[in-house]
Parts: structure tokens; C-alpha cells; sequence
């Protein structure tokens, strides 16, 4: 019998339904991740936007960077985050409204790595996070979605590309001109942030044992959704 080629939204009797992607910096995951989840009819988790939601949210209290490390959880608790559940994914809300554009601003993206080195930063996202699942499954992006948010996923997907073909990416997304001076520019920012990423003691950047791995520097982008999509369909079929 052919296996279907859509996966029901929600968890199955014999397994989650969640499809982890993680990857560093301008790697495609988010814009891939949504289009999978689309396709498989799951919600798709943008982890990412909720480390820029709270870092945001620091930044709107005027709290300094430097104070970061040692904000301890009832600080944290204290600021108003909540995510809700959309028809295809989740809206991040902050202090009850959608932060929109501003949680791509130079200023948060500059800013988020710092907090995601944050020990009780982190603790306080996951319980976010692993909420999710509870609305049906999920396609999860992040950094350590298969590492450590959700390592009992059926599949868990790891994307990489070259330092350059991400940055022209990211330009391109930004609407930036892909000139050489620009593209060496973005080039380094993105470095900066994929270092301290990899680097950090707590969940660092890293492929999860068992992920399959795909480079998507020769790649279109219809292939790479292709790839997870079969795999997700084989994967999520035989945990249901
Ligand atoms: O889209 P882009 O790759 O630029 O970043 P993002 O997914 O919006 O995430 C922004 C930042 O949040 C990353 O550079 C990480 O420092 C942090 N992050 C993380 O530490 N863990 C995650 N699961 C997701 C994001």
C-alpha cells in the first residue's frame, strides 16, 4: 500500500509528529520549515523569533546587555511572551500584541546571540517551546531543535550551505543589493553570529546524532523542501 502523501496534523498513537530543522544563519531553515510544514499539513515552529521576541522585549525595559546574564527566572517570568497558535504555524505575542518587523531589526539581530548564551534565557523559551506539540505536530527551526528541545523527533534535519551563498541569501531576503562589498560585509556579521552559536557553552550550534544533513549551496529551494518532505513522510508515517 502506498504511504499517504500528507501527515494529519497531530501527535499519532505510536509517535510525536514533529519534524526538527536546524542550521546556522541564513541556511533556509525558516523559509524551508514553513513550506514543509505547509506541505505535511503540521504548524511551523519559528524558534528563532522567540529568542528575538525576548530579546526585544529586554531591550523595550531597557535593560542593559551587560545585565543579561544575571537576570534570574522571576525576572524572566516577569515579561509577557506567549505563543499562539495559528492555522499554519504561531504568532509570537509580546505584551499581548505581535511584535512584527521589529523583531528582525538590526538592533535584535545584533542583540540575540548574547541572550541565547544565557543559561535561565534559555530554560525560560523551552517550556515555549515544547508547549507547542500539545496544538498537534509541529516543524520546529532553530538551533537545538533536534538537540535538545525535541531530540525524540522521528526526523531531524540539519541544513548547511557555503558562508558566502548565505550571505548573498540573507542580502537577497533583505532586499540588499548582492555587490561584493556587501556580500564580504554580511559575510562577516553572519561569521560573528555562527561563532558565537557554536561556541556557547549552553545548546550550542551542532548536528543532531541521526540528522540527515543537506547542503543546500547546489541546491534549489523546491529540492530541499522535496528532501525533508519525502523524508518527513516516511519517517512520520512509520512513528504514527
Ligand atoms: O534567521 P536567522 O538564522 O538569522 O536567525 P533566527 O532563527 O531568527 O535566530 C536568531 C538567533 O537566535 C540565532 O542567531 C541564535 O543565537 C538564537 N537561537 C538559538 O540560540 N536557538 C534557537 N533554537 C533559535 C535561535
Amino acid at each position: 500500500m502506498s504511504r499517504p502523501s500528507t501527515v494529519p496534523t497531530g501527535a499519532g498513537p505510536a509517535g510525536p509528529q514533529i519534524v526538527t530543522i536546524d542550521g546556522p544563519a541564513g541556511s533556509g531553515k525558516s523559509t524551508t520549515a514553513a513550506v514543509v510544514a505547509e506541505r505535511l499539513g503540521l504548524r511551523h515552529l519559528d524558534s528563532g523569533a522567540l529568542y528575538r521576541a525576548l530579546t526585544l522585549a529586554l531591550v523595550r525595559n531597557r535593560i542593559p546587555s551587560e545585565r543579561w546574564p544575571h537576570l534570574d527566572r522571576g525576572e524572566l517570568a516577569a515579561l509577557d511572551l506567549r505563543l499562539d497558535p495559528t492555522r499554519g504555524g504561531f504568532e509570537v505575542l509580546l505584551d499581548g500584541a505581535f511584535p512584527g518587523a521589529e523583531l528582525r531589526s538590526p538592533g535584535v539581530t545584533e542583540k540575540v546571540s548574547v541572550l541565547a548564551r544565557v543559561p535561565e534565557a534559555r530554560a525560560r523559551l523551552l517550556e515555549l517551546q515544547r508547549s507547542a506539540p500539545t496544538y498537534g505536530g509541529v516543524v520546529a527551526d532553530g538551533r537545538d531543535m533536534g538537540t535538545v528541545v525535541f531530540p525524540e523527533a522521528p526526523l531531524k534535519v540539519f541544513l548547511t550551505a557555503t558562508l558566502r551563498t548565505r550571505a548573498r541569501r540573507r542580502l537577497r531576503q533583505d532586499g540588499k543589493e548582492e555587490v561584493p562589498l556587501a556580500v564580504s560585509e554580511e559575510s562577516a556579521r553572519i561569521h560573528e553570529r555562527d561563532s558565537r552559536d557554536e561556541e556557547r557553552a549552553v545548546a550550542p550550534l551542532l548536528r543532531p546524532p541521526g540528522a540527515l544533513v543537506i547542503d543546500t549551496t547546489e541546491l534549489t529551494f523546491e529540492e530541499q523542501v522535496e528532501r525533508i518532505v519525502r523524508a518527513a513522510a516516511k519517517a512520520l508515517g512509520s512513528a504514527r
